[in-house]
């Protein structure tokens, strides 16, 4: 049935505007993306009413990017797959209007997908021995959620950050520490060059009995330490480079520990990690080796795939149409959209 398919991909839940096309056979034929970095930079953050004038802007150009380097055209498209949530409520509008009218014109279905599970299906792209059973951690801007994954489509959630997701600590704390933004990559390679074991600072609930994880103290902690150093400290370049090593390390430290005390508590042979902050290199590199350790297979998608892309909405269309999900040109954006139950 999915010879010959060829699934449009489009996610636009957050900042980056992208479109791809996917095969049947979980290919990636084409993956782009426009971010849109430098539009929200000035404001230090993104803001949402600029995040969507900006998606209507670029997407019919993306659109024709995507088709081009697939080396197809619209009418090669059988299937039109676009998040429908969670996210921003005017970017994803902008997404599923444009997924709508592409899946009315061309006569061809349509399958809404929720952006986190999304995150999941990129691993399948990058990695077809990544298959359930698993716990999967998804850490992004907006989200740090641990899943037990007994197959696909069959989620069970089993911790939550009960504050600020890792990624939005990333970036509040780079930030406060005037690193720019984003600040995940910002951190990630300041910190290649620091000393994470200079200050140490603990992530809440890190010592608990819990799988749920909180990173507004972490934050907070950061912050106070900054506060009190004099001038010339601020100016430091090591010393920010080994803040910013120290703040990683915390964050790295929580994810792991909450990540295989869910293997453990669901004696899954596996771990799947991905979101935008599983492209840090620190990150995968402590979570490889405790997966050695513990003779645990950790699965990351490469860290393209990480991000937030449209190939991954795509697969994860495919994946819900092969199963005979068809969705109705109806549908509106869900903002709040969650995922597994719990
Ligand atoms: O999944 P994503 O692209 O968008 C959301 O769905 O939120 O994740 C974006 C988040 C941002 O907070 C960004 O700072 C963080 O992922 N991020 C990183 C890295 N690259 C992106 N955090 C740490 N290290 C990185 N290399
Ligand atoms: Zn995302």
């Amino acid at each position: 049935m999915s010879e010959g398919l060829l699934v449009l991909g489009i996610e636009t839940s957050c900042d980056d505007s992208c479109v791809a096309v996917v095969d049947g056979h979980f290919r990636i034929r084409s993956n782009v993306v426009s971010s849109q970095v430098e539009v929200h930079r000035a404001f230090g953050g993104i803001v949402p009413e600029v995040a969507s004038r900006r998606h209507l802007e670029v997407l019919p150009a993306i659109l024709h990017t995507a088709l081009k380097e697939a080396g197809v055209t619209l009418r090669d498209i059988g299937l039109v797959a676009v998040t429908q949530g969670p996210g921003l409520l005017g970017s994803l509008l902008m997404g599923m209007c444009l997924a709508k009218a592409l899946a009315f014109a061309l006569e061809k279905p349509l399958v809404a997908v929720n952006h986190l599970e999304g995150h999941l299906f990129a691993v399948r792209l990058d990695n077809p021995s990544a298959n359930p059973p698993f716990v999967a951690l998804i850490v992004s801007g907006g989200h740090t959620e641990l899943f037990a994954v007994r197959d696909w489509g069959n989620y069970v959630l089993l911790g939550r950050t009960r504050d600020d997701a890792a990624g939005e600590a990333y970036d509040k704390v780079a930030r406060l520490l005037g690193l720019g933004y984003p600040g995940g990559p910002v951190i990630d390679r300041l910190s290649r060059e620091g000393d994470g074991k200079r200050f140490f600072f603990r992530s809440g609930l890190e010592d608990e009995d819990t799988l749920d994880f909180s990173f507004s103290g972490l934050k907070t902690a950061v912050a106070r330490f900054f506060s009190q150093l004099s001038p010339e400290e601020k100016r430091d370049e090591r010393l920010l480079r080994d803040l910013a090593a120290s703040f990683q390390e915390s964050v790295v430290r929580s994810l792991v520990k909450k990540a295989f005390l869910a293997v453990e508590r669901t004696a899954c042979p596996a771990l799947v990690v991905g979101g935008g902050v599983a492209a840090n290199r620190r990150l995968r590199e402590v979570m490889e080796e405790e997966g050695k350790k513990r003779g645990i297979r950790v699965f990351f998608p490469s860290r393209a795939l990480c991000t937030d892309n449209a190939a991954m909405i795509a697969a994860c269309g495919l994946f819900h149409f092969l199963r005979g999900r068809r969705d109705s040109l109806a549908i509106d954006p869900l903002p709040q959209l969650s995922l597994g139950s719990g």
